[in-house]
């Protein structure tokens, strides 16, 4: 199972709207292959660790194998293990897309294979978050990230923002780039910066760029932004109120503009959120700057919090990292769970998990 488990962490992110899964098929005690989800519309894990063409054995799996359901495109993985001749499968966790929750084990144990639940749950459940909860609330899973002074400033009064944190700090946020769906940013960010929002590990442009998506409900980002230039796609979430020749000009220059209710606080996050759900949108990396990361945790819609830390002190003239987010009193100030914290050169990086939701381990 740690090996399927590896495979998967492989291809995290490079399979959405499906899950990234591993698996690895033992025979006689020896791994005879080992597979990991492709791309979407590829095969499966399991097509792929069975693809040797063995019969028999043992097939390790960090999700349930899917079963049939109308319109499904590849064919269902528990079908083509029992067509396999596999003798037992062991699975780490239960798939949570409701066409599937439990069938395809079902399936399995019709067909006389042994089959055994639960053996790395927690590890796979952590990996799989997004996935799991996508499909179990319908929406995204969104991770809010901010690089702040000690005292919380992400940029100074007149915007200047670069660089608050050093470069390990900032490699690590290209790194997780690289992996989710979508990246994130207000209007009041996308001016002040006029950002590339590319993933570049290791400082050379991932080969599959996350969706950029920028809030700008009275339509004031420049048709010449450097982000509409760049490799990948944009999505510009508007009003209806917008200037129908703005919306024009982007559309001209790449990019999709989606529009969504707008209230005196800012753009429908929860239309926002489904447009992106259709859009086949799993993770979410919210960059900022502080007005949007405060709707967000108001809304509760944040899962996840990154926070990279300089020591550094801005003092309050500086823009806040996370703006007005409901709260009232220290006591319901949002606390991190399964917090972890890290030393990035001289900068700290603290992350935890927030919001109701959490992965069900069966
Ligand atoms: N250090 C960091 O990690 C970091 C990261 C990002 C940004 N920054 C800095 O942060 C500053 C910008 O932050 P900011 O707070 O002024 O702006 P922001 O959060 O980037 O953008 C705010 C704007 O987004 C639009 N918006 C649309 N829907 C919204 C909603 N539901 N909730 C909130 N806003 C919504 C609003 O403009 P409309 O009314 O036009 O829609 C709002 O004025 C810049 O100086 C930037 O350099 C720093």
């Amino acid at each position: 199972m740690q090996r399927a488990l590896a495979a998967s962490r492989g291809v995290r992110g490079r399979t959405s709207p499906n899950p990234w899964v591993g698996a690895v098929l033992v025979r006689g005690g020896r791994v005879v292959g080992t597979g990991a989800t492709a791309p979407d519309g590829g095969p499966h894990a399991e097509a792929r660790a069975l693809a040797g063409g063995q019969r028999g054995g043992t097939l390790y799996v960090t999700l349930e194998p899917c079963a049939p359901f109308p319109g499904k495109r590849t064919q269902p993985c528990a079908e083509a293990i029992i067509e396999a001749g596999v003798e037992r499968v062991v699975v780490a966790l239960i798939d949570a897309e409701p066409r599937v929750q439990g069938r395809g084990v079902e399936l399995l144990r019709e067909a006389g294979v042994e089959v055994e639940v639960g053996d790395g749950a927690a590890e796979a459940a952590a990996l799989l978050r997004p996935y799991l909860k996508q499909r179990e609330t319908g929406r995204p899973y969104v991770i809010a990230k901010f690089a702040a002074t000690l005292d919380g400033r992400i940029a100074a009064a007149g915007g200047d923002s670069q660089w608050i944190t050093g470069e390990a700090a900032r490699e690590r946020a290209h790194e997780q780039r690289a992996w989710v769906d979508a990246i994130l940013v207000g209007s009041g960010t996308a001016l002040a910066d006029d950002p590339a929002l590319t993933a570049r590990p290791g400082g050379a442009m991932a080969g599959r760029q996350p969706l950029r998506v920028v809030l700008d409900g009275r339509g004031r980002l420049s048709p010449e932004a450097r982000l509409l230039g760049k490799p990948g796609r944009t999505l510009v979430a508007t009003s209806h109120e917008a200037d129908a020749g703005w919306k024009a000009a982007l559309a001209e220059a790449g990019a999709q503009v989606v529009e969504c209710e707008h209230d005196g606080a800012g753009l429908n996050l929860d239309q926002l959120l489904g447009a992106l759900t259709e859009r086949g949108v799993l993770s979410i990396w919210a960059e900022g700057g502080g007005a949007v990361l405060g709707s967000l945790f108001e809304g509760g819609h944040v899962d996840e919090a990154w926070a990279f830390l300089a020591p550094s002190v801005m003092g309050g003239d500086g823009v806040a990292a996370v703006g007005p987010a409901g709260v009232a009193r220290a006591a319901d100030a949002i606390r991190l769970r399964e917090r972890t914290v890290e030393l990035l050169g001289e900068d700290l990086l603290v992350r935890g998990y927030t919001g109701d939701w959490s992965p069900r381990v069966q």
